[in-house]
């Protein structure tokens, strides 16, 4: 599942799709829905075609989509790089609006496709150009590492990107004893933690003033943007869940707090803990992550008992369904466009994190 082979569906009929369906969800998903939905990616496969389309779909997608329609599943970093990869015209982005940017960045030439504008994300809307710029002039010459959950506008003014999968990589990668981090304050945190870094996060007062209440030296300055779903865990879920089931693995995504992160057994990006489950012996395992994505991860691995704590949805991936991503190829819509003056400086940040590697 997290091996990003392509999957070439284009071949296959409504009854293919369905059975696959049937095999992956069918366990949960009444037969006349997996009908509907088997026609839905059957014709979205067929549009594919036709436009010389390559579909990405993010670990979050919901299962049906997941399971039918991308040529390649994965985390941001894999999918940007899948992206940068391309040989088609249309790149359509099953995930939310900063991917599809990132996308667009990387192929200026390419129309690069959202199937809906209200896939958002909270720590993209936490920060602006404008809040950057600001933290460059308080803290001057200390490089900015900008996590890829954030729009063109602010990836421009950063000097290298990080997703999950490789934040300590890139931190790393400066050289340098001080750095700016942004905009997730838990991600920076379990950074910070992991590289053994001492913190400050400034907070930003109604009037765009930073204020900074820490005092004492620092090496890295945060911001304090948060995951709304990533948030919502608690030590105290993970207590509960061990002291029901002491056998359990715990593995969360690095945008939960550190303390939830130090309380888990494992940490890291949405294919890191793919990978985990595929490879762990353990015979049950709890995911602090968005549910969708615990649903794809526990019809990949059927032997295995995935604990359902997650009531947790990502209200923004939740915007991707079948309907509207077969809207986006049949109307081309919604094209994601990125000033080219912004596109420039935004793709050194981005390239330069891709080849780190
Ligand atoms: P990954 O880079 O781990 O796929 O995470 C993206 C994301 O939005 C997590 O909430
Ligand atoms: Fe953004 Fe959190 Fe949703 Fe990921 S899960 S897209 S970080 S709001």
């Amino acid at each position: 599942m997290a091996t990003l082979e392509p999957v070439d569906r284009t071949k296959m009929s409504v009854d293919d799709i369905y059975r696959e369906l049937k095999y992956r969800i069918g366990e949960y998903t009444p037969d006349f829905e997996l009908r509907v939905k088997a026609e839905l990616a059957h014709e979205i496969n067929r549009l594919k075609l036709e436009r010389n389309a390559v579909i990405l779909g993010h670990n979050y997608m919901e299962p049906a989509l997941f399971h039918s329609v991308p040529d390649f599943v994965g985390d941001s970093l894999d999918l940007s790089r899948k992206a940068a990869n391309t040989d088609k015209d249309v790149i359509v982005f099953c995930g939310v609006r900063f991917m599809a940017e990132t996308a667009k960045i990387l192929n200026p030439t390419k129309t690069v496709l959202i199937p809906s504008l209200k896939a958002g994300c909270s720590l993209a809307a936490s920060i602006t150009a404008d809040d950057v710029r600001a933290l460059k002039a308080r803290f001057p010459g200390i490089p900015v590492v900008t996590y890829v959950n954030t729009y063109a506008d602010v990836k421009a003014e950063s000097d290298v990107c990080c997703t999950s999968g490789n934040a300590v990589a890139v931190a790393k990668s400066l050289g340098a004893d001080t750095f700016i981090f942004l905009p997730d304050e838990y991600l920076a945190r379990n950074v910070a933690r992991e590289s053994g870094k001492r913190i400050i996060v400034p907070r930003k007062l109604p009037d765009g003033a930073l204020v900074v209440d820490d005092t004492g030296p620092f090496d890295m300055v945060g911001w304090g943007g948060r995951c709304e779903v990533h948030e919502q865990f608690s030590v105290a879920d993970i207590q509960a869940v061990r002291s029901q089931f002491p056998d359990v693995v715990i593995l969360s995504h690095p945008e939960c707090s550190p303390e939830v992160v130090a309380a888990s057994d494992f940490s890291g990006s949405t294919n890191a803990m793919i990978r985990y489950v595929e490879q762990t012996t353990a015979p049950r395992y709890l995911l602090l992550t968005e549910c969708s994505m615990g649903e794809n991860v526990a019809a990949a691995n059927p032997e295995k008992e995935m604990l359902r704590l997650c009531s947790v949805r990502c209200p923004h991936m939740n915007q991707i369904t079948l309907e509207m991503t077969r809207d986006a190829l049949l109307n081309m819509q919604y094209v994601t466009e990125v000033p080219e003056e912004i596109r420039v400086r935004a793709y050194r940040a981005v390239r330069r994190m891709l080849d780190i590697g």
